[in-house]
């Protein structure tokens, strides 16, 4: 429904990532001047960036049919070999989450990835023989956070690999504008910016906080978003002006406050603030370490001097 309508159906229309717009769009040209699949694609990068988006308007503009699925979902080898051999000639797999697919499961995507073809084994013991039967052409299009959560084998597998980035303001700003038009929002252009702005580099929460931002407008103005409204609201919702939200704040004060600024260990820092150690790092590291907020060494996390100065506190260890 309203989900939907807001994601792009296009390359055209998707806003942002222009490096990966640029090769997807060339390398699917050639793909259909050749009458071909789309070679194997893995997207990667932090959640909320549009890799399922980017993979259905794959498919769209392949003209060929996407089947969705995702790592955990996948149980057992006969689970992957039904979908596998349901696809259509040139069909779209996609496979969310695909660094979770167990060992078993994967083993049978490097033959379909390779050869087009899957491994039965047949029978038990010293009579079990292996018959290949021969699968549609495919595109698998893979999807994760983190490029080295992937076995190298299944990596190697892909054709085409893209990193999507954390979004810029001006992108953002036109993602807020356009969602607004979509569901007939009015909306000041300051305003859109702000919420761009403090969406943390990403689509899915720019469009969320764009809907709690109308609903502040609807009850406390007349349904028109301007850019007073909007800050209001934002303030309500506890995201600061750089889109720091309640969890980016409470990891910089634990290691400010309870590691002098670090270095601390991921895992420590997980038990320490309440938080995933998966979720620190996949959601909630790239845009501090973004910002300038966080440094990685060796030795685990730093807060930088910049971080001290964001939120006010000071430094007296004279971090850099
Ligand atoms: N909605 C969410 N992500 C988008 C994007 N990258 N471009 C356009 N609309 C979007």
């Amino acid at each position: 429904e309203i989900e939907n309508t807001l994601r792009p159906r296009n390359l055209s229309e998707y806003i942002g990532q222009d490096k990966i717009k640029e090769k997807l769009q060339i390398f699917i040209n050639a793909a259909k001047l050749r009458n071909e699949s789309l070679d194997h694609v893995l997207l990667y990068g932090p959640p909320g960036l549009g890799k399922t988006t980017l993979s259905n308007i794959i498919a769209n503009e392949m003209g060929v049919n996407i089947r969705i699925t995702s790592g955990p979902a996948i149980e057992r080898p006969g689970d992957l070999a039904a979908i596998l051999t349901n696809l259509g000639e040139n069909d779209v797999l996609f496979i969310d989450e695909i660094h979770r697919l167990n060992r078993t499961v994967e083993e049978i995507l490097y033959p379909a990835m390779e050869d087009y073809a899957l491994d039965i084994i047949i029978g038990k013991g010293p009579s079990a023989r292996s018959i290949r039967l021969d699968l549609s052409k495919f595109t698998l299009i893979g999807a994760t956070t983190r490029a080295g959560l992937l076995t190298s084998p299944l990596r190697d597998r892909f054709g085409v690999i893209c990193r999507l980035e954390l979004y810029e303001n001006g992108d953002l700003f036109k993602i807020v504008y356009r969602s607004a038009a979509i569901l007939g929002i009015e909306i000041e252009e300051k305003a859109a910016y702000e919420i761009g702005k403090r969406a943390r580099g990403t689509p899915r929460i720019a469009n969320r906080l764009l809907k709690r931002v109308r609903d502040y407008a609807q009850v406390k103005g007349n349904g028109r978003i301007t850019f007073e409204l909007a800050t209001k609201a934002l303030d309500m919702l506890e995201v600061d002006h750089l889109g720091l939200d309640m969890v980016d704040r409470n990891i910089l004060i634990t290691i400010i406050e309870k590691f002098g600024g670090g270095p601390v260990g991921l895992d420590t820092l997980a038990a320490s603030t309440g938080e995933e150690r998966n979720t620190i790092e996949d959601v909630y590291e790239p845009f501090l370490l973004q910002l300038g907020f966080l440094q990685r060494t060796p030795k685990g996390r730093i807060v930088t001097k910049l971080a001290y100065e964001h939120m006010g506190i000071k430094d007296v260890n004279g971090a850099e």
